[in-house]
């Protein structure tokens, strides 16, 4: 389809295989499928959560939410659903939010989800692109208790001074659909990647230390560091800066590409899995995407 070789890929960016969903589902179908496995996991009824909130940039539409369409699914009424448009760290904002509403104890259960269906918006002829990008979802239940574990804090940042370096340009306000934007292909994921690979490695190095230095931990204390999977080359330049050891990185970038949105719950469920995460454990996730934006969270598992 494009000038490109498996070597360059998988030296450059660390993936070999990705996942493309079938052309008959969409975004609200594979978080539906994401959240029946945290659902039944919980050990609880759909019935009993109290807001859903799915990040995703990729939605079934521009309107309604796939949040909304994702509540009809799961056969649940009249409560709070919406989605968060911060790209790959859409997951972990929404983990924030989530965090403030079972602190406050406003909620009970809540459902977040990492949602997207990024080859519906890949331009199969740039190959600046179409190389790195994946389908795929994830979810998680959030639920309070009375202990000092759980979620230790969250972050969350934002500069839109940022914004022109990964962009879907046309489909909004600014350019609405039309025969021109169709014909120029701006409905598709445009980034100027090198750029954003310097910016992330930098920003998501502080990001890990001023998250580690707010919890009065080392980095020699994680158990697991879960990135969001944009590239190899940026999760092993965060870590070696951190000094954290490879065997504490969760890495699943070679199997599903970029997923932006879904990247950290899919890593997170596949290390729950495979019993990388134990009790006690402290764990770190972070992610950094269109926006700019980027996002941590501090767990004691
Ligand atoms: O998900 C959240 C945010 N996104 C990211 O964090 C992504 C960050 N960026 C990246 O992952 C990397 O920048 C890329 C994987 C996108 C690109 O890797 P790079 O090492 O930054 O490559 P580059 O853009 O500097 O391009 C190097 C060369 C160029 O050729 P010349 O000018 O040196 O002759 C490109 O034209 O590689 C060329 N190139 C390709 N060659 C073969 C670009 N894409 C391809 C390709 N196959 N697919």
């Amino acid at each position: 389809m494009v000038d490109t070789s498996d070597e360059w890929i998988t030296e450059r960016t660390g993936i070999k295989e990705r996942r493309i969903a079938d052309s008959s589902i969409s975004t609200s179908d594979i978080a539906l499928e994401a959240s029946k496995k945290a659902i039944k996991d919980a050990g609880i009824k759909a019935s009993e959560i109290s807001m859903i909130i799915v990040g995703t940039i990729t939605g079934d539409m521009p309107m309604p939410a796939t949040a909304c369409l994702l509540q009809k699914k799961l056969g649940i009424k009249d409560i709070p659903a919406f989605d968060i448009n911060a790209a790959c760290s859409g997951f972990l904002y929404g983990i924030s939010i989530a965090d403030g509403f079972i602190k406050s104890k406003s909620c009970k259960y809540i459902l977040v989800v990492g949602a997207e269906m990024l080859s519906r918006f890949t331009d199969w002829k740039d190959r600046t692109t179409c190389v790195i990008f994946g389908d795929g979802a994830g979810a998680a239940l959030l639920t309070g208790h009375n202990g000092k574990d759980g979620i230790l804090s969250t972050h969350i940042h934002a500069d839109g001074n940022f914004s022109d370096l990964i962009k879907i340009p046309a489909g909004g306000s600014q350019k609405p659909t039309s025969e021109l934007t169709v014909r120029e292909r701006m409905h598709f994921i445009k980034m100027k990647g090198n750029e954003t690979f310097k910016i992330a490695v930098k920003t998501l190095g502080s990001l890990v230390e001023d998250t580690l230095k707010h919890n009065g931990i080392t980095a020699q204390q994680l158990s697991l560091l879960i990135p969001h999977q944009a590239n190899k080359r940026i999760i092993s330049a965060v870590a070696e800066r951190l000094g954290i050891s490879e065997d504490k990185i969760m890495m699943n970038i070679e199997k599903y590409g970029n997923t932006s949105a879904a990247s950290v719950p899919i890593a997170l469920d596949e290390a729950v899995r495979s019993g990388r995460i134990k009790p006690k454990d402290y764990i770190l996730l972070e992610a950094f995407g269109a926006g700019l934006t980027w996002a941590s969270a501090l767990i004691r598992w």
